[in-house]
């Protein structure tokens, strides 16, 4: 629920990895702008900047978006979960160790989008039996230039099975 609202500038509240925020955001802000400027959230990143390939990817509520492309204010009354909230204790999340164990990271800059469409998916699919075809779907949005795509998929492949 928006809560007030000064010369283009509003007040929402939302939850970032599970931390409860209260923030005076500009209007115009992407959701992508706000956690990196202002909240220094830099795990997720910007590349094309216009929903064309995920590396901006968090998961609002659950389902993954394009922050790049989703307004700050959209996210009042969500929860909403990037990159940084994945490693629990100093432990990597099951997708993050199996990106690690299956090398499936080069440069990395699509790796944090990367990420969270792998989490989503996921934990979507927790015990099912999906093919390739059903993971390239899953990370349709999602582009890499660098891994030519295999090790992200065995990387999913070895989440979903663990
Ligand atoms: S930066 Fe958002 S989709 Fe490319
Ligand atoms: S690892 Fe470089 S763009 Fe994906």
């Amino acid at each position: 629920m928006t809560t007030q609202s000064d010369n283009g500038f509003r007040k929402i509240q939302c939850t970032i990895n599970g931390t409860p925020r209260s923030l005076f955001i500009d209007v115009r802000k992407s959701l992508l702008e706000v956690l990196r400027q202002e909240l220094g959230l830099t795990g997720t990143k910007e590349g094309c900047g216009v929903g064309e390939c995920g590396a901006c990817s968090v998961l609002v509520d659950e389902v993954l978006v394009d922050s790049c492309l989703y307004l700050a204010v959209w996210a009042d009354g969500t929860a909403i979960r990037t990159v940084e909230g994945e490693a629990r204790d100093g432990k990597l999340s099951v997708v993050q160790q199996a990106y690690v164990d299956e090398g499936a990271v080069q440069c990395g800059f699509c790796t944090p989008g990367f990420i969270m469409a792998s989490t989503s998916f996921v934990e979507k699919h927790e015990g099912q039996d999906v093919s390739e075809d059903e993971i390239r779907k899953g990370h349709a949005g999602n582009l890499c230039r660098c891994t030519g795509y295999q090790n992200i998929l065995k990387a999913v492949e070895k989440s979903i099975k663990s």
